[in-house]
């Protein structure tokens, strides 16, 4: 385990905690259309449609809890010296479970961003008890995710591309590895001659590249695999 070590997560991670993925069987995409629901265009058409569905899954996160594998990564975090979270998940399950430096690639919903005037504040209000909901300038706040079509936070984006690009191991844990930019990091790191490791219940575009592949749900493999490497005291 020498060297810096980064770890990707998707929505896989926060499955077993109750939190529906987007692609597979009961994903989210399957029931809903992104262009509807996740895109500059529909808010604009109709801002209360999608802050309903946002009330929505932030009432179905806000019932979950973090779980072993969300752990695992705090834990690792705090053993290893050169450590970086990396994740597409918006759950806010990570800080949770502790982890305490997280570079969050698709935002957080359980912040909002004012459309007007840009002030960002967290919002752990359910359900909301107006829809859409106002910032205290009158702006109409959105959810502080990112959309399809828009732009990553440069400044999360360039620290995740820096570390991918520098690290001895890559772990990808619960992404169909299949919504760029973020698919391109553990492609990146295995060019760089890292170590891929992937934690995932199905096979995903990575999989060819993994030196190992852990099979099976996270919360079950992924302490099972750090008790085998966690550095001994
Ligand atoms: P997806 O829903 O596309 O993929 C979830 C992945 O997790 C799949 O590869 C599953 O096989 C795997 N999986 C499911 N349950 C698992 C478990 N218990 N343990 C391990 N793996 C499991 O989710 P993401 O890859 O995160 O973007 O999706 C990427 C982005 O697409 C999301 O961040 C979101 C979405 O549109 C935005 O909202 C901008």
């Amino acid at each position: 385990m020498e060297g810096p070590f980064v770890v990707l997560t998707g929505a896989g991670i926060s499955a077993e905690s109750g939190v529906p993925t987007f692609r597979g069987p009961d994903g989210l995409w399957r029931s809903f259309r992104p262009e509807d629901l996740a895109t500059p265009e529909a808010f604009a058409r109709d801002p209360a449609l999608v802050w309903e569905w946002y009330d929505w899954r932030r009432q179905r996160i806000a019932a979950c809890r973090p779980n072993p594998a969300h752990r695992v990564l705090a834990e690792m975090e705090a053993t290893l010296p050169d450590f970086t979270l990396i994740t597409q998940n918006v759950d806010g399950l990570h800080q949770a479970a502790g982890s305490q430096h997280i570079l969050e690639l698709h935002g957080n919903i359980w912040r909002v961003r004012c459309t007007r005037c840009g002030r960002v504040s967290e919002d752990r209000r359910v359900p909301l008890p107006e829809i859409p909901p106002r910032c205290q300038c009158g702006g109409l706040l959105r959810p502080d995710v990112v959309w399809f079509g828009e732009p990553l936070p440069a400044a999360v984006l360039e620290a995740a591309w820096e570390a991918a690009a520098r690290c001895r191991w890559m772990l990808v844990i619960g992404t169909s590895a299949l919504v760029q930019p973020a698919a391109s990091l553990p492609v990146l790191a295995h060019r760089n001659g890292a170590r891929l490791v992937e934690v995932n219940i199905s096979d995903t575009p990575l999989t060819h590249l993994a030196h190992e592949v852990l099979r099976g749900p996270a919360a079950q493999v992924l302490p099972t695999w750090w008790a085998s490497r966690r550095p001994q005291q």
